[in-house]
């Protein structure tokens, strides 16, 4: 069976618990009195894959053995154990991006967890306490191996079934690759110090303009996931109407129409489509952040009209967060700048070895046994507000691990109070958000365009 078969198979019942994880299985095991653990085993290797119509590509990283990495599934709540064992010829990591869990879990190379080296196994074990989209990367030569083909999706299903007809989830990015479907250069330095290298080939699910089916008259749910290491989509539906019904994983109060909605590096958006009643009608979802718009996937109508509405869109139950204490906040001010000061090439973790950007004048690149101080200290249980201060003219998707914040206010734009732990910062611009330190350890902050975050765009805040 490949990894990519993702069956559940209750092994076990009663109190005995199954130790080892068998590779590309995933296998459910009860614990006494314990929700079920989820488990299985992920392998980063080495693969060819068709991604261009110019030829196969070689060198492309995945998850899995043919293809892109298994959509993880797992419910609110429920343990989930995967093993990492590493078949690439270099050290990696795995990262859950939006997930709340032990710092030990995080995935971020020296300041939570070893680099596994090839051959070498890591245990991960954490319970999702949110429902949403989410997803998984490497954290060491993040631009490399990501951009080689790096990335899942997560998908923690609420605890209640919300009752949509279908659930299509759709991996958004590109590749660099030159006509004849090879690799080309994955970044160019003048790009780095602007707003990132764009690629040449734009895919879904590892497709170009891919169709689905989905049922006619029914509500579908799309979660989209931008794993791409750049570019900030601008995503609209043709052909019917789409109600957003959570961002970054996070539910909002109040389903909104889908309008251009940017969705940046590391953002997700779930989208409910009411598909078209007649058998063959088709949706298109679209892409206009470059000049010709792409298609991102067309939905198919099929079978006999589900007559659903989009009135019946609830909010989905809010995930579980604790409320932060405006009027007993400190504020920590947190600037994204360019900067002049060349930090000394690191040799761990594929360091680009130039340093075009800083938070509060530092630049880091995030994966190295040399960390500056943290950003800030903050208490356990206390709130704080984060100024994102944007001193530069490109946009920055700052991302922190660990904690999710609320978006506050912006002093550019109406900012809807969403939770979310990725928030896009436009040129010029500064957002505050507010978060209760609620989680212990060292948590990576950084800009999820990778080339920044790999050029000095990373720092960390530290909860005691
Ligand atoms: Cu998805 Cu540190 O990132
Ligand atoms: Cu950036």
């Amino acid at each position: 069976m490949s990894s990519a078969s993702i069956t559940r198979r209750a092994l076990l019942s009663g109190g005995t618990v199954l130790a080892s994880a068998v590779a590309g299985n995933l296998l459910v095991s009860k614990l006494a009195g314990a929700k079920e653990m989820v488990r299985t085993a992920i392998e980063p290797r080495e693969i060819e894959f068709a991604l261009a119509a110019g030829g196969v590509t070689r060198n492309v990283y995945s998850y899995a053995d043919r293809g892109p990495a298994p959509v993880l599934r797992v419910k609110q709540g429920e343990p989930l154990g995967v093993r990492l064992r590493n078949g690439l010829a270099e050290p990696t990591t795995i990262h859950w991006h939006g997930i709340r869990l032990p710092n030990a879990m995080d995935g971020v190379p020296f300041l939570t967890q070893p680099l596994v080296q090839p051959n070498e196994t890591f245990d991960y074990t954490f319970s999702p306490p949110d429902a949403g989209s989410y997803w998984y990367h490497p954290h060491c030569n993040s631009l490399v191996q990501m951009s080689h083909g790096l990335a899942g999706l997560l998908i923690v299903e609420e605890a209640k079934d919300p009752g949509f007809d279908a659930d299509i989830a759709l991996n958004l990015r590109d590749w660099r690759l030159g006509d004849d479907g090879q690799f080309i250069a994955l970044y160019a330095p003048r790009q780095t110090a602007r707003a990132g290298t764009y690629g040449t080939v734009r895919t879904t699910n590892w497709r170009r303009e891919p169709d689905y089916d989905a049922p006619s008259g029914s509500l579908t749910r799309l979660r989209v996931v931008v794993t791409d290491v750049t570019r900030v989509y601008k995503l609209a539906i043709e052909g019917a109407p789409g109600l957003i019904i959570a961002l970054d994983g996070n539910p909002l109060p109040k389903p909104m129409p889908l309008d251009n909605l940017a969705v940046g590096p590391g953002q997700r958006a779930d989208i409910i489509v009411r598909m078209p009643d007649t058998e063959g009608a088709f949706v298109t979802v679209r892409d206009f952040s470059s000049p010709t718009p792409l298609t991102v996937a067309r939905l198919r109508a099929v079978g006999a009209s589900r007559k659903r509405g989009l009135g019946d869109v609830k909010p989905l139950p809010l995930n579980p967060m604790a409320e932060p204490d405006l009027a007993t906040a400190a504020t920590i001010p947190l600037v994204f700048s360019a900067t002049a000061e060349q930090i000394p090439k690191s040799q761990y973790c594929g360091d680009l070895g130039y340093s075009f950007w800083a938070i509060n004048s530092t630049p880091w690149p995030g994966s190295s046994p040399d960390a500056q101080a943290p950003l800030a200290e903050l208490k356990l249980g206390r709130s704080y507000i984060l100024e994102l201060h944007n001193r530069t003219p490109h946009p920055h998707p700052i991302h922190l691990h660990g904690m999710s914040f609320k978006l506050l206010r912006s002093d550019k734009r109406d900012l809807a109070p969403v939770w979310t732990d990725t928030a896009m910062v436009y040129p010029d611009e500064r957002v505050d958000v507010a978060l209760v330190a609620d989680n212990l350890g060292d948590w990576l902050l950084h800009c999820h365009v990778i080339e920044h975050q790999e050029t000095g765009m990373s720092g960390y805040l530290r909860v005691t």
